[in-house]
């Protein structure tokens, strides 16, 4: 089955609509079941011997996610900054005392992931349920200025498998709202299986790749630059 990229409901929809609302508290449940916060947070264990400065998420929603992130890591890794990027404001003040009660350093950044390009430091980058939004020619200018901007990139993503119309039936039991139902159908037609993003990233002699499935519905991507 090949990759199909198609509009998800949540990107259109104003992000005070009721229904956008419920979608983002959805989004939240099936993160923690697809335990992509805990993949992350050990990938990033794994392969920072220290504490990093700077942690960028681009495509953040509503910086949930990271938070989960920085709750498992900060025991460790005291005082990181992090920038919430997305396109929309979504990320309520409650979210940012959060992170700071943990002694991260969180701000929110409203701008378009393309345009994006870190001040000083190359920052850490990650993203989750994010790359699955774009086509492969637009997915593959992403990840240009990704190698660019960090030493260490790190995507969960959802995987592409036959049948995604049971996961929504899956959603529909456990309450989640139709635009979540049909968002996450669309995802999985959209999301990648084998090394799909790993054909698509610059400079293959310089990175160390790592592109596996994780979980039972997410697969990872991993870019570690060479030293
Ligand atoms: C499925 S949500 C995932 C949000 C978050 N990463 C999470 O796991 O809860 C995808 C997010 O990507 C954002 N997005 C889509 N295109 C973007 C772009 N070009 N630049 C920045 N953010 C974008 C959307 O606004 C949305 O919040």
């Amino acid at each position: 089955m090949k990759r199909l990229v198609q509009p998800e409901w949540l990107d259109a929809l104003p992000p005070a609509d009721p229904r956008a609302r419920r979608s983002r508290r959805d989004l939240r449940r099936i993160n923690w079941w697809m335990r992509n916060h805990i993949i992350l947070a050990r990938v990033l264990e794994n392969n920072l011997s220290a504490t990093p400065k700077q942690i960028v998420e681009l495509g953040a929603g509503d910086g949930n996610f990271l938070l989960r992130v920085a709750q498992r890591l900060s025991p460790r890794w005291p005082d990181v900054q992090t920038t919430l990027l997305d396109l929309q404001n979504n990320i309520s003040a409650e979210t940012l005392v959060s992170f700071a009660k943990l002694h991260w350093r969180a701000e929110a950044v409203v701008a378009d992931a393309f345009n994006w390009s870190p001040a000083d430091v190359k920052p850490v980058v990650v993203a989750n349920l994010f790359l699955h939004h774009f086509e492969d020619a637009p997915l593959s200018a992403l990840l240009h200025k990704i190698s660019q901007s960090t030493n260490l990139f790190v995507a969960v993503e959802p995987h592409r498998f036959t049948q995604p119309s049971l996961v929504g039936q899956l959603l529909w039991l456990i309450g989640c709202n139709d635009v979540t139902r049909h968002d996450a159908v669309v995802s999985i037609r959209a999301g990648f299986a084998g090394p799909e993003i790993s054909a698509l990233w610059p400079d293959k002699e310089n990175w160390r790749l790592t592109e596996r499935r994780a979980g039972l519905f997410s697969h990872l991507f991993i870019a570690c630059r060479r030293e």
